[in-house]
């Protein structure tokens, strides 16, 4: 079964063709360099560059798979990312695949980016259901217990902004450039974490939600406490700026990190009293960060289950692992019609799939 993948909801243009042998073709095209020069996504602009750049990246994706001089007749569905995401950006890949679903014929199936962030780890290890999910992305911090590919349920998310939205305001107050959470990182390991400079926000209470405005305002305090610390200004690459970042920066920004990471397991480790997963899978974006990485490793290891993160070009926005979540639902005979719907950020996803 070829399942064609196509992901658009935030700055990457992404499309990809899995099978159950693994990925058989990908393309990508990050508008990062762009945004950069407005400091953060500008919807509007990210919609139109999906538009001028969705029709050439499939071109080269049927070029790189190879599928003879009929490569439609090879794909058996079509998977596109609905939502969460950027309403204008969602528009472009959705109506791109209802495109293609109604010119060669092919059934459509919506998919859910944040599970589909979840799924990436499927495609490189086995995931033993049940599965604890931590969903950590730009715009998502979601715990899941995940009972099957398709059958997933939150049981508990932020309440206001996500652990990536963190990071890259800490960043961004610090003077790192956009988009700061990989460089934050790469400035904390330069560092050495002191576990009390930052609070573990939202865990002295029983449930399974987060909120990471508190450690937000006490990363902005630390920067306007220490004006000198900030990230050296100037034209020449960041990572060359790295090297001259001030000390006192590369231990704050690993002291933040480690506070977000353990807020992370706290509250993971909490979701293991209510039900006994069989493996961890941590996903999405922030699942890049080298302190998560060793914080659930640990956790993992205590508990002696094993962890699945997906490897780095997975964890960030990417279609491989939107034809995969296609490829789960095709299995479960899930599809939808032409009108299915975007869903902005902050709306539930339908469960309006039709069984064939
Ligand atoms: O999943 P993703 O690519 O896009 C969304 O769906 O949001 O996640 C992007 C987020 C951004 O906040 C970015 O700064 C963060 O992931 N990120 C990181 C790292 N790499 C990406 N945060 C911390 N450490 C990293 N190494
Ligand atoms: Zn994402």
């Amino acid at each position: 079964m070829l399942v064609l993948g196509i992901e658009s909801s935030c700055d990457e243009t992404a499309l990809a063709l899995v099978d159950e042998k693994g990925v058989r073709a990908s393309v990508i095209s990050s508008q990062a360099d762009i945004h950069a020069l407005f400091g953060g996504v500008v919807p509007e602009l990210a919609s139109r560059e999906h538009a001028r750049l969705i029709g050439p990246l499939c071109d080269s994706l049927l070029k790189q798979a190879n599928l003879g001089p009929e490569p439609w007749k090879a794909v058996d569905y079509i998977a596109v990312t609905r939502g969460p995401g950027l309403m204008g950006s969602l528009l472009v890949g959705v109506a791109f695949a209802k495109a293609l679903s109604l010119a060669h014929g092919i059934p459509l199936i919506g998919i859910d980016h944040l599970q589909g962030h979840l799924l990436a780890a499927g495609l490189e290890h086995e995931i033993l259901w049940p599965a604890l999910g931590v969903l950590i992305s730009g715009g998502h911090t979601h715990l899941y217990r995940m009972d099957g590919p398709v059958d997933m349920t939150v049981l508990g998310k932020t309440l206001d902004d996500a652990a990536g939205e963190a990071c890259d305001k800490f960043a961004k107050a610090a003077g790192l450039p956009y988009p700061g959470g990989a460089l934050l990182d790469a400035l904390g390991k330069k560092g050495t974490a002191d576990a009390h400079l930052f609070p573990r926000p939202y865990t002295h209470n029983d449930n399974l939600d987060f909120s990471f405005s508190g450690l937000k305002t006490a990363g902005s305090l630390w920067l306007s406490q220490h004006p000198q610390a900030h990230f050296p200004a100037g034209d020449s690459p960041a990572k060359e700026r790295l090297e001259l970042a001030d000390q006192r920066l590369c231990d704050a920004a690993a002291s933040y990190l480690l506070a977000i990471a353990e807020t992370l397991t706290i509250k993971a480790a909490r979701a293991m009293e209510r039900f006994t997963p069989r493996s961890i899978v941590v996903a999405g974006g922030v699942a890049a960060n080298s302190v998560v990485r060793r914080e659930f490793a640990r956790l993992a290891e205590k508990r002696n289950i094993p962890l699945l993160i997906p490897s780095l070009s997975l964890c960030g926005d990417n279609a491989v692992m939107i034809a995969e979540a296609g490829r789960h639902m095709a299995a479960a005979r899930r599809v939808h019609d032409l009108s299915l719907s975007a869903v902005p950020r902050g709306q539930s996803i339908p469960r309006d799939w039709r069984v064939l």
